[in-house]
């Protein structure tokens, strides 16, 4: 059955949910799905607003020939590449093909490359070109690497919608609730949208500022991203997260502690510290167990705030396995302005500092607590007071 709801008049959102999938992109575990949103514009044309991933095929077609009513599909405009709103392209063509696909040169390469298309009708657009399709226009603008080369955003001026393609999108499957007022937002949606942020954008914070920039000049009553809940309200708080969160600025003046502890002797470490801190007046101190905790929560938790401690142990005359992906993972998604604190333990020759230190030395605007450190084996008791300095050094800063 057909599964669709009404966005305005003339908008349906045509999506649907994944709740099957257990790593998207097969790397990043999504246990409270995602959502592929498509919207389907009807005015004396009809637009397709993006497809959708081909693990829901079958309910986006059911949705896309529901919303159209009978009638043929006139456009089908590519705000993003991506297979996860793309892989459908060609089968939609095959079902309606008298459709023109709308993108622009960038877009066309990579619709080229997945599915050679070559005798599909294109229009071209660039920067500001509009579609007039009866009382709507769409223009486009174009939001490169946010999150592929090709990315551009749609405005249709008639009802102030933006569809922001990637921007403003999230994890987590959309529960029947399809807007943003219709869900507590802090408590069950903001997690999952930092860590979709952080990991699947985070390295272009430059581009998402200039993208802002640009979509500000917009007078917008709603914005319908690709994945997760359509905004109609509160745009202050959504645009707040995604300016710090593009400038690497802390939302909380917290400290997280991430250890490697290959048997709880660099963990009790961070335990200590945490103990330390928290007894200093810190608030909201979290401690992970980077061989437990997915590293994309990693990364999210390290934008969410400035000060981060890394407690790792040496492993094989490295930086211990999880630990030492975290960093890389820090360094691949250029990470910035941030404080580090760094403990390692070595039961005969300590590495992981020497080797912490050289990689994040790289990541631009960072500091490094002045006490770093080094346990053999086991924290004693005459370590104590240096634990004791950075836990206040930590404090000083985070109560700033
Ligand atoms: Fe949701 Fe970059 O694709």
């Amino acid at each position: 059955m057909h599964n669709i709801r009404k966005v305005t008049e003339d908008i349906v959102w045509i999506g649907g949910n994944d709740r099957r999938l257990a790593l998207f992109e097969n790397v990043f575990p999504i246990p409270e799905g995602v959502s592929y949103n498509s919207y389907l514009l009807k005015d004396e044309k009809t637009v397709l607003l993006d497809t959708a991933d081909s693990a829901i095929a079958g309910q986006f077609f059911e949705n896309l020939e529901a919303a159209l009513g009978g009638r043929t599909l006139d456009y089908v405009v590519i705000n993003h590449m991506e297979p996860d709103h793309a892989a459908l392209l060609a089968d939609v063509l095959r079902r309606y093909p008298k459709a023109v696909l709308v993108g622009n040169a960038k877009t066309f390469t990579i619709v080229s490359g997945f599915f050679g298309l070559d005798k599909a009708k294109r229009m071209t657009v660039k920067e500001g070109d509009s579609l007039v399709c009866g009382k709507h226009t769409l223009y486009f603008y174009f939001a490169p690497m946010v999150h592929w080369p090709e990315v551009m955003v749609t405005y249709d001026a008639a009802d102030k919608v933006l569809f922001s393609a990637d921007a403003f999108g999230s994890f987590k499957s959309l529960d029947g609730n399809l807007f943003n007022d219709e869900v507590n937002y802090e408590r069950d949606w903001l997690d999952e949208a930092r860590r979709y942020y952080t990991n699947i954008v985070g390295k272009y914070g430059t581009m998402v500022q200039s993208a802002l920039k640009k979509l500000s000049a917009l007078d917008i009553s709603l914005i319908c991203p690709l994945h997760g809940l359509i905004w109609r309200s509160d745009f202050s708080f959504l645009l707040e997260k995604y300016d710090k969160w593009s400038r690497y600025e802390e939302e909380s003046r917290g400290v997280v502690i991430i250890y490697g502890s290959i048997y709880g002797h660099t963990e009790n470490a961070a335990e200590v510290l945490a103990t330390m801190l928290s007894e200093k007046g810190v608030k909201d101190v979290r401690v992970y167990d980077s061989s437990k905790t997915h590293v994309s929560t990693l990364i999210s938790e390290i934008f969410r705030v400035k000060n981060v401690v890394l407690a790792s142990s040496t492993y094989n005359a490295e930086t211990y396995t999880p630990m030492k992906n975290l960093v890389a993972d820090m360094k691949a998604l250029a990470v910035q302005n941030k404080n580090f604190a760094i403990i390692e333990n070595g039961s005969w020759a300590p590495y992981a500092k020497t080797q912490m230190t050289e990689t994040l030395s790289a990541l631009k605007n960072c500091t490094f607590e002045e006490v770093s450190l080094t346990i053999r084996s086991a924290l004693k008791e005459e370590q104590l007071s240096a634990l004791e300095t950075l836990a206040q050094s930590l404090a000083d800063k985070a109560k700033n």
